[in-house]
C-alpha cells in the first residue's frame, strides 16, 4: 500500500502538495493540515452499486409519504416534511448548545420505531442519565458507546434500525486509515463510509458535528458537500432559545427554521415565538423598539435593544449581539449623514432580546430607531411596531411577506405598524398601517412628542 502525504485546508478543503502557511484558495492562515492518503483501495465513489440501470425520468416514482415522520412539527418542517430514508443529515452546532439532547430526544419521541444512538462521547450510563431528564417513551431505542465506525455499522447491520444517530463524527474513526480520530482524513473517510452504508441499506443517518466559535465545522467544510442536509443548531448559551436552521437541504427548502427552548427536562418546541420574545414590561424604557422580522417563512416579533453612552476611552465601541455588526455600522452612518445625529464619540451596544440571531434586513428600521431612542433617552410608543429595510440614502425599502408581518403584529395586539411606503398589502382591520418613505419620516412620527 502506497501512502502519499498531502496538505489540506481545514477551512475550505483545498489541497496542496506542500505545507503552506496560508491557504492559496481561501486565504486563511494556519489551516493547512497534513493528510495521509492511501492509494491501494480502488478510487472511492466509483464502485458500482449492484448494477445501475438507465430509465426514463417520468417512470421514476417518488412518494412523498416515504418520508419518516419525526413526531416533531419543528423538525419535520426544517427537514422539508420528514426524514428521507437513506439520507445523511449533519447536525452542527457549538459545543454545549444541545445537539446531543436534541438528537436523543428526537429518538426518544419516536415510540415504536427502531432507532440506534451511537455515541463516541458519552458512556451508556451518561446517556441513560440524560434520557431520564427528557420526556418520551421509547420502546425500541438502542444505545451504544462506541468509537469504531466499523463496529457501529456492524451493529446497524444486525439491528436494522430505521434511524441511526452518530454522536459525534469527530469522535469516531475507521480502521481503514491510520490518521488519528478527529483529524480531517478520519472525519472525511467516516462520513464517506456512512454515506455509502446509508445509500446501500436505505437507512437515514443523523451525524452530529461540532463547529467552532466562528461558525466553521471543526475540521471539514468538506463534510457539507458529502451530506444531503446540513442543519445548524444555534443560539446563545446564556439564553434558552435555540434555532434549528437548514443550511443545505437536498430534499427541502433552506428557509425553514425551528425554534426550541432549552428547559431542565429537555428541549421544548416553541410554536408561538413572538409572545415569548417580547418582554411584557417595556413601558417608558428608552432604547427599545419592536421589529417584525421573518425568519424562514415565519413572522416573528423581535425586541431590539440599544444602549448608547459616552465613550470612556478614545475609540468608541460598537458591539452587536444577534445582528450583523457591519450592518449596524452602516445604519449608524445613515443616522449621522441623513438625520444629522452625531454618534462619533459614543459607544453603541445593540442586542436582539432572547439571544436570537436575526438575518432579516427588515429589522433595520427598528435598529436605527432603537439607537436614536437610547441616545435621546426618549421611550418609543409601545403600541407601534415596524418593519423596513434601510437604504444608504435613508430611504425605507420594501420587505417580503408584508401581509404575514402585518397579521402577526395585529395578532399580538399592536395597534400600529410602520411599513415601507408604496408596498402593496391586503386591507386589514384592527391595526393601523402607516407607510413611510424615509427614515426621517419615521423618526418624526415616532418622536413627535419631543
Ligand atoms: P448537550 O446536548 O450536551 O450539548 P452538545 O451535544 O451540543 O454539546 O447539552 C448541553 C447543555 O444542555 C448542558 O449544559 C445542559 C443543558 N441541558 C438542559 O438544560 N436541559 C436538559 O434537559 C438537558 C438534557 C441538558
Ligand atoms: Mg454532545
Amino acid at each position: 500500500m502506497k501512502a502519499t502525504v498531502t496538505y489540506t485546508c481545514s477551512s475550505c478543503g483545498a489541497r496542496s502538495s506542500q505545507m503552506l502557511g496560508r491557504c492559496p484558495v481561501c486565504g486563511e492562515w494556519g489551516t493547512m493540515v497534513e493528510e495521509v492518503l492511501q492509494s491501494a483501495a480502488p478510487a472511492k465513489g466509483v464502485r458500482s452499486r449492484s448494477g445501475s440501470q438507465v430509465q426514463k425520468l417520468q417512470d421514476v416514482s417518488v412518494q412523498d409519504d416515504q418520508r419518516i415522520d419525526m413526531h416533531s412539527a419543528e423538525l419535520n418542517r426544517v427537514l422539508g416534511g420528514g426524514l428521507v430514508p437513506g439520507s445523511l443529515v449533519l447536525l452542527g452546532g457549538e459545543p454545549g448548545i444541545g445537539k446531543s439532547t436534541l438528537a436523543l430526544q428526537v429518538l426518544m419521541q419516536l415510540g415504536k420505531t427502531t432507532t440506534l444512538y451511537a455515541s463516541g462521547e458519552e458512556s451508556v450510563k451518561q446517556i441513560k442519565l440524560r434520557s431520564e431528564r427528557i420526556a418520551g417513551t421509547p420502546e425500541n431505542l438502542y444505545i451504544v458507546a462506541e468509537t469504531s465506525l466499523e463496529k457501529i455499522l456492524e451493529h446497524a447491520k444486525t439491528l436494522k434500525p430505521d434511524i441511526v444517530v452518530v454522536d459525534s463524527i469527530q469522535t469516531i474513526g475507521t480502521e481503514a486509515i491510520e490518521a488519528t480520530i478527529g483529524s480531517l482524513s478520519q472525519v472525511r473517510e467516516c462520513a464517506a463510509r456512512i454515506l455509502q452504508f446509508a445509500k446501500e441499506t436505505n437507512t437515514p443517518f443523523i451525524i452530529v458535528g461540532h463547529i467552532t466559535k466562528d461558525g466553521a465545522l471543526a475540521g471539514p467544510k468538506v463534510l457539507e458537500h458529502i451530506v444531503d442536509t446540513v442543519l445548524q443548531f444555534e443560539g446563545d448559551q446564556h439564553y434558552m432559545y435555540r434555532v434549528l436552521r437548514a443550511q443545505k437541504n437536498r430534499f427541502g427548502s433552506t428557509s425553514e427554521i425551528g425554534i426550541y427552548e432549552m428547559q431542565h427536562d429537555g428541549l421544548r418546541e416553541v410554536t408561538n415565538p413572538s409572545e415569548l420574545l417580547l418582554s411584557s414590561n417595556r413601558d417608558g424604557l428608552s432604547g427599545i423598539s419592536i421589529a417584525v422580522a421573518v425568519e424562514g417563512v415565519r413572522p416573528l416579533l423581535i425586541e431590539v435593544q440599544a444602549l448608547t453612552s459616552s465613550a470612556a476611552y478614545g475609540t468608541p465601541q460598537r458591539s452587536s449581539t444577534g445582528f450583523d455588526s457591519r450592518r449596524l455600522n452602516m445604519l449608524l452612518a445613515v443616522l449621522e449623514k441623513r438625520i444629522g445625529f452625531k454618534l462619533l464619540t459614543k459607544d453603541v451596544f445593540l442586542n436582539i432580546a432572547g439571544g436570537l440571531r436575526v438575518n432579516d434586513t427588515a429589522i433595520d428600521l427598528a435598529v436605527l430607531v432603537a439607537v436614536l431612542s437610547s441616545s435621546m433617552d426618549i421611550a418609543l410608543p409601545t403600541d407601534c411596531c415596524m418593519t423596513g429595510e434601510v437604504g444608504l440614502a435613508g430611504e425605507i425599502r420594501p420587505v417580503n411577506r408584508i401581509d404575514q408581518r402585518i397579521g402577526e403584529a395585529r395578532k399580538l395586539g399592536f395597534s400600529r405598524i410602520i411599513i415601507p411606503a408604496g408596498q402593496k398589502h391586503q386591507p386589514v382591520k384592527g391595526i393601523q398601517v402607516i407607510e413611510v418613505a424615509r427614515v426621517t419620516d419615521a423618526v418624526r412620527l415616532l418622536f413627535k412628542q419631543s
